[in-house]
């Protein structure tokens, strides 16, 4: 079981000066306190207990005879320690020296010059010469480790620091030492390419220029380029990077350790993902489309162009809010409530939690931090797989298991790579949360014992722990039995008694990344900032069937992309061609932008000014780092010019105006300014004025006083044949947003190798009973639509469900979803053409 231990402070000397510490501390750490600096190479806590493995930190601890590796002995209370003596640097010097016999020292050709620990212990701690003359061992360099990563061998000073992240950070085990003695080197089984979602940090791990990335190789020089501290918004997990920036352009990112949010790692998608900033899809300036055609436009053009349509559009207006800032969102929703009278706006994408439960689960009681994580005794994983939803929390979660021991129970709809580790790992319909939730209830409620099945295994492991992290994905809500999945979520949070808990609660995963920032400033149809209950506007799927009657006139579309972000595409391309205009912001050019009468560029994370607010209710800062390609404007600004236009003048003029404007807006968000924010970002939480000023959730209690929440009964899916034993071909469909899928691979060549193709996951028994082997070519049929895939048989599925991924280019599941249940067939297609879409 895991526990916070408590720490005990102690005195240690270094170099004759007393420095307070912590006990069990590492001497290199402990030293730092009193500034002193023990060189090291293979050390780094973020890959858990050192292994000591260069002999870098050699120093004298006074009582014992050999030279003691400082990342590798702990502080006790009285320790006197020299990291100066002559026989510490005579050990400092040889350990250099041996370092170089066959390191090439290409320091000027190598792309970690002037960014290298090597190079700077071997200035600072080396003799500046060497007695070996004999010639180094070379190798082809680089050979690729993986298409993103090459390898220059002779380079490697054998740390294990990669070899430490592929299998104890990461667990994708692939990286190993191969051969033995002077004949060791890094590499995979095979030679097989190393494919893995988050290898990229070991380039950023390995203290030498052994491992470089292909998209920075010989790009810039550390004098050539600016660094600057953001976040990435490419998912909620909203990781602090920093970006290296050269010519005003990204060409690098790396990661900004903050603990408290990252870890200090990034995954693939956040640090490979930036070509796409300033490639040819960018949006560089507005758009205006008339009679089929589209034309550059003048901003003033544009922006009186797209007044005078939310003019026309009046109360008759929605907006739907996808990839934004909280400035960004809190301006829409103001256009659209108090400029045009219209309350029709929202910024999920199917459904999700209402703003009763939104008040709710917003009770910083039963509230978890991303950090209980650590040292949770146990944690859920309902409904969500943070690999493809928010991949950081997948190493945070694996950490906690493999490092304090917390148990893992898993319950989702598909299988996940955290099932491995987990004691409990169970299984439902697509859609059928609420059910699951419903029975973990009252197996925990049973005071019999955990019983048996599926749930009653998963409250075994929650029965009885200390401190309990929930982490639970905003897709629960979906559906026709959503709101009951909401509903049972809350009643388990009282039924684990999370409430008022430290180091318990719950966590969300969101769909989009700025999810939780977006709803707090106001962009719900029936909540305005703060969640304060306001007159009821359409969800999204209501606004596209309004659209489509004609109740509707003009849609706003803000960082949206319909065909991947919603059901039913087509019935959105049909809403927005019945609509009279459509105004549309977007980074990338779309499908929907080629619909829209007037498009607006975005900025990128790497180019706004801006807030968003982790799922754990950080506010975090997006600074701009690189220059706006073409004619993009900030976002804040041309809203706050749309806004006058209609004659509705904001008072904001410039982007700390804008934050100071939401955050007077929004209660709870009292007192945040960019200095309260930081470089860290603070959860609101902390805020001096947060305490208290949460509105009621009076319809919440409404429910609850007549019975009807967390009931979880009634209108869950079930798998076809569930009861009766006789399926047919028909299978429940299921769909999952691919990490992958999208723009990311789309319109970054770097990541191109890894675009998914549509496949569809079903269990043994089902390809038994369908005669379906891996990979044959199908075609999966809903009601209406018919999407081409290849079969991949996967164990631990629920027979009677299958899977496809959302949002791919070829065959993309959106359309086959049309609210949820959908049950579709399969069958076999003889020929050998490409899965793609068809009818
Ligand atoms: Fe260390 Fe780099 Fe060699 Fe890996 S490649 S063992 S990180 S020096
Ligand atoms: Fe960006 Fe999410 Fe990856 Fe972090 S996990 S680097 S926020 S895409
Ligand atoms: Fe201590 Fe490598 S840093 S042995």
């Amino acid at each position: 079981m895991s526990s916070k231990k408590p720490v005990r402070e102690i005195t240690i000397t270094v170099d004759g000066r007393e420095i307070d510490a912590e006990e069990g501390a590492m001497l290199v750490d402990a030293a730092k306190h009193g500034d002193v600096e023990i060189p090291v190479f293979c050390y780094e806590p973020k890959l858990g207990a050192p292994v000591g493995a260069c002999r870098m930190c050699l120093v004298e601890v006074e009582g014992i005879p050999k030279l003691q590796t400082a990342c590798s002995t702990p502080v006790r209370d009285g320790m006197v320690i020299y990291t100066q003596t002559d026989q510490v640097k005579e050990a400092q010097n040889a350990i250099v020296e041996f370092l170089l016999v066959n390191h090439p020292l290409d320091c000027p050709v190598c792309d970690k010059g002037g960014e290298c620990p090597l190079q700077d212990i071997s200035m600072g701690w080396g003799v500046g010469k060497s007695r070996f003359t004999d010639p180094k061992r070379h190798f082809e360099k680089p050979v690729p480790l993986s298409p993103l990563i090459g390898i220059d061998r002779e380079r490697c000073i054998m740390c294990y620091r990669c070899v430490r992240f592929s299998q104890e950070v990461a667990e994708d085990e692939q990286l190993q030492l191969l051969e033995r003695g002077q004949a060791s080197y890094v590499g995979t089984f095979d030679e097989r390419p190393y494919i893995a979602p988050f290898h990229g940090n070991i380039t950023e791990l390995c203290p030498v220029g052994a491992l470089t990335s292909y998209t920075y190789r010989f790009r810039a020089r550390p004098w050539d380029i600016e660094q600057a501290g953001s976040v990435c918004t490419l998912c909620p997990s909203q990781c602090n990077v920093r970006f290296t920036v050269r010519d005003e352009e990204v060409k690098r990112v790396l990661a900004r350790d903050n603990p408290e949010v990252d870890d200090g790692w990034l995954c693939d998608r956040g640090r490979y993902g930036f070509e796409m900033l300033s490639g040819d899809a960018r949006i560089k300036g507005p758009i205006l489309r008339a009679g089929g055609n589209s034309t550059d436009a003048a901003w003033p053009h544009a922006i009186e162009r797209a007044a005078g349509a939310l003019e026309r559009g009046g109360e008759r207006t929605a907006a739907i809010i996808g990839d934004a800032s909280n400035e960004e969102g809190y301006l829409v929703q103001r256009i659209l409530r108090e400029a045009l009278g219209s309350p029709h706006i929202d910024s999920r994408r199917a459904g999700g939690p209402r703003r009763a439960d939104l008040v709710a689960l917003s009770n910083p009681a039963i509230s978890a931090k991303v950090t209980d994580i650590d040292h949770a005794d146990a944690i859920l994983v309902i409904g969500t797989d943070p690999l493809h939803d928010s991949p950081i929390l997948d190493l945070r979660i694996r950490k906690a298991v493999r490092r304090t021991g917390a148990r893992l129970a898993v319950a989702t709809e598909r299988p996940s790579g955290l099932d491995g580790g987990a004691v409990a790992s169970a299984r439902y319909a697509p859609g059928a949360a609420a059910t699951f939730l419903a029975d973990l209830c009252s197996a925990l409620a049973d005071r019999d014992g955990p019983g048996e099945g599926p749930a009653a295994e998963v409250a075994g492991v929650l029965r009885g722990a200390k401190d309990v992290v929930v982490v639970w994905g905003e897709r629960i809500g979906r559906g026709a039995s959503g709101d009951e999945a909401i509903d049972g979520l809350l009643a388990l949070a009282e039924g684990l008694g999370l409430s008022g808990r430290e180091e318990s609660g719950l966590l969300e995963i969101p769909d989009v990344t700025n999810a939780r920032g977006l709803r707090e400033v106001g962009c719900l149809p029936d909540a305005g900032p703060g969640l304060v209950a306001t007159s009821a506007g359409y969800p999204t799927e209501q606004i596209r069937r309004a659209l489509e009657d004609g109740e509707l006139k003009t849609i706003l579309l803000f960082g949206v992309d319909v065909d991947r972000d919603f059901s039913d595409p087509a019935a959105w391309h049909r809403a927005l061609g019945e609509a009279d205009d459509v105004i549309a912001f977007s980074l990338l050019g779309t499908e929907s932008t080629t619909q829209a009468d007037v498009v607006f560029p975005l900025e990128s994370h790497a180019e706004k000014d801006g807030t968003v607010t982790h799922p754990e209710g950080r506010l975090q800062r997006v600074r701009p780092s690189a220059k706006r390609p073409g004619e993009v404007r900030p976002a804040w600004q041309v809203l706050t010019e749309i806004a006058a236009a209609l004659g509705h003048e904001t008072g904001i003029s410039s982007a700390p105006e804008a934050l100071a404007a939401v955050s007077e807006a929004v209660p709870f968000y009292a007192g945040a300014s960019d200095s309260s924010i930081g470089g860290r970002g603070i959860r609101w939480q902390e805020l001096a004025g947060s305490a208290g000023v949460l509105p009621r959730d009076t319809q919440r209690e409404a429910r609850m006083l007549d019975g009807t929440t967390g009931s979880g009964e009634g209108r869950a899916s079930r798998v076809p044949g569930e009861g009766t034993g006789d399926a047919g071909t028909s299978l429940l469909l299921g769909t999952y947003r691919d990490l992958w899928a999208g723009p990311i691979t789309e319109q970054n060549s770097a990541l191109r190798f890894l675009t998914p193709q549509q496949r569809v996951e079903i269990a043994p028994q089902d390809a038994e009973r369908l005669s379906l082997s891996q990979g044959d070519h199908v075609k999966v049929r809903s009601n209406s639509n018919a999407v081409d895939a290849r079969v991949l048989i996967r164990e631990r599925m629920q027979p009677g469900a299958c899977f496809l991924i959302e949002g791919t280019v070829e065959g993309n599941a959106n359309g086959l979803l049309n609210g949820g249940g959908e049950v579709v067939e399969i069958t076999k297609v003889e020929t050998s053409a490409p899965p793609g879409v068809g009818q």
